[in-house]
């Protein structure tokens, strides 16, 4: 009986066309157990997207995990033949906790594996059929592609210590001048940003790539990109440097795939030879995986590929500040009033439209798509580590965050210390560096109290001018960090509307107000 696609699900429909597309191309159906020892998980944590994982103990007494991940199953599971090559493809359930709800749930992955030989033509084949499964779901796509060779190969020129990558790698992936220059200074040779912030801003179609970057990529990449440049889809692979991951794992290509209406990757893939190396193989390998789930949302999302933009502004004094700046920029929306009912301000032809949300909620917004860019304190990016680019140091909202104290107070040997906060994450990391064992109170506001009230020992918050700690008493024990406002944009609208979005980089970094 043939399949009535009426009753299937947008995702199921695109599983059917995602097998068709690998099958036709040689990849071998794969199937597994949903279960895998944990041991596998726990010698490769930080290949994993999270570190936790479900366990159960079998009835043998092992301890057993749902997978969190499919590659390593598949690999651990295949033999090493590194002269001839494999190709498998999977659908698989992976069980990762999830971001936004901090709880574990189940995702659907379709994706493919190619191990064993694997030269510039394989993996050409897979970023082409990468690129060809987004081409299922959308007219209107983008496949940033990324070389960690190349990045590798400016850090080992550079000398830059070890100690600095984690922090470089991702202010690279964040698009933050910021955090590059401070994990280059760290690094000990501050005038590598530079080539790191050039890097970033020679972003082309592949189409291009042979052109603008001879001399700066590595011989593999400028191979496989003179093929993928010959291809129907050349104008849409980009060759983007913000694309990173963990080089203890992966190296050479890596690359992740975007749809309008989609604001988060909807598929990611990159060679992982070292990770093969590090399960004792001699096989190179490729492979991706497209989030299906995902795929549902094609149409719910106001992800558009137009030239408007959508801007989240922080509520409060630091808001009205930086639409000043906004407006300077030549981008205002003149009915706009923070205080009026009315929520979204839109400008005449359409183009731009303002809202005004919590300050902490800003990132969110951004990060789910709902606001192109947005504007928010460095405190909540530390705190809550959204993923979405951060842009530009605004230089204004300046102010400290600090941990504070009564007067006179210096820290308890070997006591719990008990810490409240608006930012749990950034105190556990402050105090976990120092070796303290601490007790976080989670508070929203009013946190001067806490100390005074006896219902914390320290706090951790941020000081602006100083008053409020001084007229209660308190004072500041030591500072963690400085921080600025930021404006962050959503990663899958950068791609669609990168020419508003780098005017508008460009007008706020000319502006004053
Ligand atoms: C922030 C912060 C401090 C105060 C510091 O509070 O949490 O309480 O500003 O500013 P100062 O150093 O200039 O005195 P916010 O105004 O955001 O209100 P909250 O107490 O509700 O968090």
């Amino acid at each position: 009986m043939p399949i009535d696609e009426s009753v299937l699900f947008d995702s199921e429909k695109y599983v059917l066309q995602l097998r068709s597309l690998y099958t036709a191309s040689g990849y071998c159906r794969y199937r597994m157990s949903k279960f895998e020892e944990y041991d596998l998980y726990m010698k490769h944590k930080d290949f994993l997207l999270s570190d936790s994982v479900l366990t159960f103990t079998d009835t043998n007494g092992r301890l057993m995990a749902l997978k969190p991940d499919v590659t390593l199953s598949i690999i651990k599971n295949s033999e090493d033949r590194p002269d001839e090559t494999t190709r498998l493809c999977y659908n698989e359930s992976v069980y990762r906790v999830d971001r936004g709800s901090g709880s574990f749930g189940e995702s659907m992955q379709c994706g493919l594996e190619c191990f064993g030989k694997v030269g510039a033509a394989e993996a050409a084949e897979v970023i082409l059929l990468a690129a060809g499964s987004l081409d299922l779901f959308s007219d209107d796509w983008v496949l940033a592609v990324s070389d960690l060779d190349t990045l590798a190969g400016i850090v080992r020129r550079r000398g830059l210590r070890e100690s600095s990558l984690p922090a470089l790698f991702k202010a690279i992936g964040e698009r933050s001048a910021e955090g590059i220059a401070a994990a280059c200074e760290e690094g000990g040779d501050p005038g590598a940003a530079a080539e790191f912030s050039a890097l970033l801003g020679a972003g082309c179609s592949v189409a291009e790539a042979a052109e603008k970057l001879r001399g700066i990529c590595g011989e593999s990449f400028a191979g496989i990109a003179g093929i993928l440049a010959k291809s129907r889809y050349a104008d849409r692979i980009r060759v983007d440097f913000s694309v990173t991951a963990d080089m203890n794992y992966y190296n050479g290509l890596i690359f992740n795939g975007f749809v309008p209406g989609i604001p988060e990757e909807v598929l990611s893939g990159g060679m992982y030879a070292n990770l093969m190396r590090r399960l004792g193989r001699r096989s190179d390998a490729i492979g991706f995986a497209v989030y299906t789930d995902r795929l549902d949302r094609i149409c719910d999302s106001p992800v558009t590929a137009d030239g408007s933009l959508t801007v989240a502004l922080p509520k409060g004094r630091l808001g009205e500040k930086v639409y000043a700046r906004f407006a300077a920029a030549g981008f205002d929306c003149p009915p706009i009033d923070e205080n009026s009912r009315k929520l979204i301000s839109e400008n005449g032809d359409g183009t731009l439209k303002f809202f005004w949300v919590k300050p902490s909620d800003v990132s969110k917004y951004v990060e789910r798509g709902a606001a192109d860019i947005g504007v928010c304190g460095k405190d909540i990016l530390l705190d809550y580590s959204p993923d979405v680019y951060e842009l530009l140091d605004l230089d204004t909202g300046k102010c400290r965050m600090a941990v504070a104290a009564p007067r006179g107070f210096t820290y308890p040997a070997g006591e719990t210390l008990r810490v409240a906060t608006k930012f749990p994450n950034i105190a556990k990391r402050h105090f976990a560096s120092k070796g303290m064992d601490i007790d976080i109170i989670h508070l929203n506001g009013s946190i001067e109290l806490a100390p005074i009230v006896g219902l914390s020992d320290v706090i951790v918050d941020i000081v602006e001018t100083g008053t409020t700690l001084k007229e209660n008493d308190l004072e500041v024990v030591e500072k963690i960090c400085d921080i600025s406002a930021r404006l962050i944009a959503n990663k899958s609208s950068f791609f669609f509307k990168e020419k508003a979005m780098l005017a508008a980089l460009s007008a706020l970094r000319e502006a004053s107000v």
